[in-house]
């Protein structure tokens, strides 16, 4: 008999159809993210679940599917939202997308910089309101990444390819912090110094979230971090909106503390539209679309679909998340 799985959302044809080939499939078939309630009693007795970051996998649902729950895999890189430590105590494998993601999520970074700082929506927004009068000489200006200090926390796999991607652009300095530790090979073959939390948000004119979420990470860019950076510093998140604490980088932009943000994740997402980040003209703020690509997003669903039937045939996963 063919094995039980749950996927939580609608999945490209092509994913579908491979997993029904082996086997009985039990889909949320819907765009919107599953009911709790329903979430809840879809996993009992399941084998496995293709899920989505929206999906809280913790012990609640570990505990609805039963002992038969082998495999969670995740359509995503990050895996903040399933009780790894659980799974594991458990014997479930998980499964994430590292790497084919990174490419593109490396790019909305870019694009978060560069919108942010040379303030791409707000003049599109000035020219299409009528405020674009005069060609004038200081109209608009921003900062340059020429020349600049640029601080990434977090120097992983994205990180790294924001780094080789900016380098093109002139910066002067990398800085990193990376669960503070140092890492002689990044040095050498990435040309990026070390620096304390302190000394990364003191001395950067760009800092650039790009870390896990996870118990040390969560808030540490609070009202304490955002007042170290220097007033004319950018501050972009393309990781979890759960590392910021949004109150303080509403107050941070609001009052000159920082100079603008420009982000990709928030608490919550969807984050309202009356939200007052939204009424700042110094906040870009994007849907969480850092992999947002036809190629990276299809391609996440299929290695998501591997995960899942390796991980059930008991062969080698291609991307099992370990601790
Ligand atoms: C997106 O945020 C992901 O974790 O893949
Ligand atoms: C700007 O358009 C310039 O010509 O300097």
């Amino acid at each position: 008999p063919k094995l039980d799985i749950l996927i939580t959302r609608n999945i490209p044809g092509a994913a579908l159809k491979l997993l029904r080939e082996r086997f009985k499939v039990d889909i949320w078939p819907s765009d919107e993210v599953i009911p709790r309630p329903t979430l809840l009693s879809k996993i009992k007795d399941k084998d496995g679940v293709l899920c989505l970051l929206t999906d809280q996998i913790n012990k609640e649902v570990l505990d609805k599917a039963g002992e038969r729950l082998r495999v969670v895999s995740t359509i995503s890189v990050g895996v903040d939202h399933v009780d790894t430590v659980e799974c594991t105590k458990r014997g479930i494998k998980v499964g994430n997308t590292p790497d084919i993601l990174t490419a593109a999520t490396a790019e909305l970074t870019v694009g978060l910089l560069i919108s942010t700082s040379r303030r791409i929506v707000e003049g599109t927004h000035a020219a299409r309101n009528g405020d674009w009068g005069a060609w004038k000489l200081m109209w608009m200006c921003g900062p340059t990444l020429d020349g600049a200090t640029v601080g990434l926390f977090g120097l992983g796999r994205i990180g790294t390819a924001v780094v080789q991607r900016l380098k093109a652009f002139g910066v002067k300095k990398f800085l990193y912090n990376t669960a503070n530790k140092k890492n002689n090979n990044f040095e050498k073959n990435l040309g990026v110094q070390f620096a304390s939390f302190h000394d990364l948000l003191h001395e950067s004119d760009f800092i650039i979230s790009c870390c896990a979420l996870n118990k040390s990470t969560a808030g540490i860019f609070n009202k304490n971090a955002f007042e170290k950076m220097k007033n004319s510093s950018i501050f972009i998140n393309i990781s979890r909106g759960g590392v910021v604490n949004q109150e303080d980088l509403y107050h941070a932009l609001s009052h000159n503390i920082i100079r603008g943000a420009g982000i990709d994740v928030t608490t919550p997402e969807p984050l309202p539209t009356d939200h007052p980040l939204f009424s700042l003209k110094n906040c870009v703020v994007t849907p969480h679309i850092g992999s947002a690509t036809e190629k990276t997003r299809m391609e996440m669903t299929m290695l998501a679909v591997q995960n899942l039937i390796c991980g059930l045939d008991g062969t080698e996963m291609p991307a099992e998340y370990k601790q």
